[in-house]
């Protein structure tokens, strides 16, 4: 670990001297906290210009790179260490969003990065037609991490990919075709998982998602139906309600809804039900929480599997449980994984039962780079460092202290409809107003997210309407660095509303 002064105001980049005068502006307001110290130094910056980056971004990228570009000034980014990156100009930003919920245990964790470099060293790639030691040893240490019947792996390259082939094995061992996954969900861009997607900005006008169907987001905050004790959460939603304890009214309506779909949308038997324990991309979306345990049960009594995309909510993050559905109460057939898995390296997983694996061994499936060595390395030390650095129990301490904190200002601010999620799986949806829910109009939503990003600190955003915040950092953020984060957050929406 490279150890030196390197504050937000700090002297020692000399080559960033001019931009740490600009930022200093920014990372130390009149009221608020300061940005938390940070002993490493990044590299010097020798690369290309910025104004390069953005004329081959434009002119040799395919237009979809601009298009999900995030901020109207982008970041351009040149190292990561743990919770920090540092852009080109050697400005220094909290990263509260890690590469999309996928940096689990921190930018080019020291561990983690030996063990990729030691690997690389020895064995960059062989494919699983012959037997290597990396593949095996995480095949077992992953399924290790899971109850029974949960014990066979298949590695693929990617989130999407792994979701493909769930749908496929769910297919091929129920012998039934059709599909149902909550609206608003985001289960990959593939053709294939496009369908399983239930968000319009993810849709093409192709013949796509054949026996894909989507029933209500149980969404207790937007949804129709809601009240306040509704979700597995430190954090209820401002919505009253009058039933009893373990009597959730709002969960037998959602629950309605998915069997108006069963009477009206699907078969009599069905392949699959794909679910995130808590929505990602669509804005840290929480169900009432019996809702997932008695719909596993509608869909087994129709013939179908039940699947559980870990995707984002995976290895620890929401901090109770190292997987999402164990927060459910529910045994998932299948598990779906990507991400975090390998701390950005391109990897991901089906997890299922020897039985559902065997309906897929009845074909045969070949995949260049799944289970790759270095990749089944990085994830390995993944694996170890989740335990040896105490992330879950970061990810519960501090995501719970976001959350608590962050709803003191929904209270405050008319703006902020709902703070919700689990441990570092936080969504904090914006409105127009309480009463209305509407969501707060996109040009407001990019006002607060472009004066959080220069105050130094970068989050995403999310929801079905662009209407939510999300807070997903590689899980060694500190308690410092939430509560720099929170008095960034509260002076960008009090600013926002003194000036509207
Ligand atoms: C819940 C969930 N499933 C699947 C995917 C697709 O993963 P990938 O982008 O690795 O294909 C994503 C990506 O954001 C996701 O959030």
């Amino acid at each position: 670990m490279q150890k030196a002064l390197c504050r937000s105001r700090g002297p020692s980049l000399g080559w960033a001297k001019d931009a740490f005068s600009k930022f200093e502006h920014f990372a130390k307001f009149h009221w608020a906290s300061e940005m938390p110290p940070c002993d490493f130094i990044p590299e010097e910056y020798k690369e290309m210009s910025k104004a390069q980056m953005l004329e081959i971004r434009k002119n040799y990228c395919n237009p979809m790179t601009m298009k999900v570009t995030y901020y109207k000034k982008p970041v351009y980014i040149h190292q990561g260490y743990m919770q920090w990156l540092w852009d080109v100009d050697g400005r220094r930003y909290l990263d509260l969003f890690a590469g999309v919920a996928t940096v689990s245990v921190g930018h080019c964790h020291p561990k983690v990065t030996d063990a990729a470099v030691k690997q690389l060293r020895r064995l960059w790639h062989t494919t699983n037609i012959y037997v290597y030691s990396t593949l095996h040893e995480y095949a077992e240490k992953l399924a290790a991490h899971f109850p029974d019947p949960l014990k066979v792996v298949y590695f693929t390259n990617s989130g999407s990919e792994a979701n493909d082939l769930a749908m496929l094995m769910a297919r091929l061992h129920t012998g039934n075709f059709d599909i149902i996954t909550l609206r608003g969900s985001y289960h990959g861009g593939s053709p294939q998982t496009m369908g399983l997607t239930s968000n319009a900005a993810y849709k093409y006008p192709i013949a796509s998602g054949l026996g894909c169907h989507t029933t209500m987001c149980p969404d207790v905050f937007r949804g129709p139906w809601g009240g306040c004790h509704c979700r597995d959460s430190p954090i209820q939603t401002i919505r009253d309600c009058s039933c009893s304890p373990g009597n959730c009214q709002a969960n037998d309506m959602y629950i309605g809804q998915l069997k108006e779909v069963f009477a009206t949308s699907v078969p009599s038997r069905i392949a699959a039900f794909f679910g995130e324990p808590i929505q990602g991309v669509g804005g840290a979306v929480q169900y009432p929480k019996n809702y997932l345990k008695e719909t596993y049960k509608l869909v087994r009594e129709r013939g179908g599997v039940c699947i559980a995309d870990e995707v984002q909510t995976g290895f620890g993050r929401t901090g109770s449980h190292f997987w999402g559905f164990q927060g459910h109460e529910v045994m998932p057939d299948m598990v779906t994984m990507a991400k975090g898995i390998a701390n950005g390296y391109p990897m991901g997983a089906v997890v299922t039962t020897p039985e559902i694996a065997a309906s897929f061994a009845k074909g045969v499936h070949f995949n260049t780079f799944g289970g790759n060595p270095v990749a089944c390395a990085i994830a390995s030390s993944v694996l170890d460092t989740i335990k040896e650095d105490g992330t879950q129990q970061i990810s519960a301490d501090v995501g719970t202290h976001l959350l608590t904190e962050l709803a003191k200002f929904r209270d405050k601010y008319e703006i902020i409809g709902d703070v919700r999620g689990k441990g570092l799986q936080i969504g904090v949806e914006m409105v127009k107003d309480k009463a209305s829910r509407e969501p707060l109009p996109a040009d407001a939503m990019s006002h607060i997210f472009e004066d959080i990003k220069d105050m130094g600190v970068l989050i995403g955003k999310g929801g079905v309407y662009g209407q939510t915040f999300r807070i997903k950092p590689p899980m060694c953020i500190t308690k410092q660095d939430a509560d720099f984060f929170l008095a960034v957050f509260r002076h960008a929406v009090h600013s926002y509303m003194e000036q509207r």
